[in-house]
């Protein structure tokens, strides 16, 4: 298996992965958006991007991030917004090696951290995330905005 970043080639592979992750969770966002998603990942200024998980020619996994700035650093930090491995592929170690993936593009690129959130109940999920750290106690406040 290898890690790259994801390039315009991509894009059949990772739409298939993504609906995978949209119905993981049960989430029916229009096409337009996946196209807005998409077309952010493969512009160059934009500063989200995703890293594929390739095994053969096939993408089996992704990890994609937003690198923002902060207010008490110089440096960037990284959200790790969506992260997802193929269900036929799960349990052998490939969201581990996505996240340590992250990692060490951080240290070699000096973001501050690397954070994410998760359901509380997403116990697969929280079994890997463990492994690097405890969850902090901050609470998420939500407010949606628009109608
Ligand atoms: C969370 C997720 C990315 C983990 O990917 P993965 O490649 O299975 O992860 P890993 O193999 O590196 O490790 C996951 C842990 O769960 C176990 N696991 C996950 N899926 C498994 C499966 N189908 N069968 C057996 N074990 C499984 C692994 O054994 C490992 O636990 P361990 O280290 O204690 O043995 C993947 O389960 C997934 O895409 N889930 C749906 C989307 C999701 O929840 N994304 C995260 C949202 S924040």
């Amino acid at each position: 298996m290898t890690i790259r970043t994801a390039v315009a080639a991509d894009k059949p592979g990772w739409v298939d992965l993504w609906q995978g992750y949209l119905t993981f969770y049960g989430s029916a966002i229009g096409p337009e958006v996946t196209e807005t998603t998409w077309s952010r990942i493969t512009d160059p200024i934009v500063p989200v991007f995703t890293r594929l998980a390739i095994v053969g020619d096939k993408p089996v996994g992704f990890a994609t991030c937003i690198l923002h700035p902060r207010t008490w650093a110089i440096e960037p930090a990284c959200y790790l917004e969506d992260l997802f491995v193929d269900e036929t592929m799960r349990g052998r170690g490939i969201g581990r090696r996505l996240i340590d993936d992250l990692i060490a593009m951080g240290q070699r690129d000096g973001w501050t951290n690397l954070y994410w959130h998760t359901n509380s109940g997403n116990e697969t999920a929280r079994r890997l995330y463990d492994r690097y750290d405890k969850a902090d106690d901050f609470v998420r406040y939500r407010l949606p905005l628009k109608g």
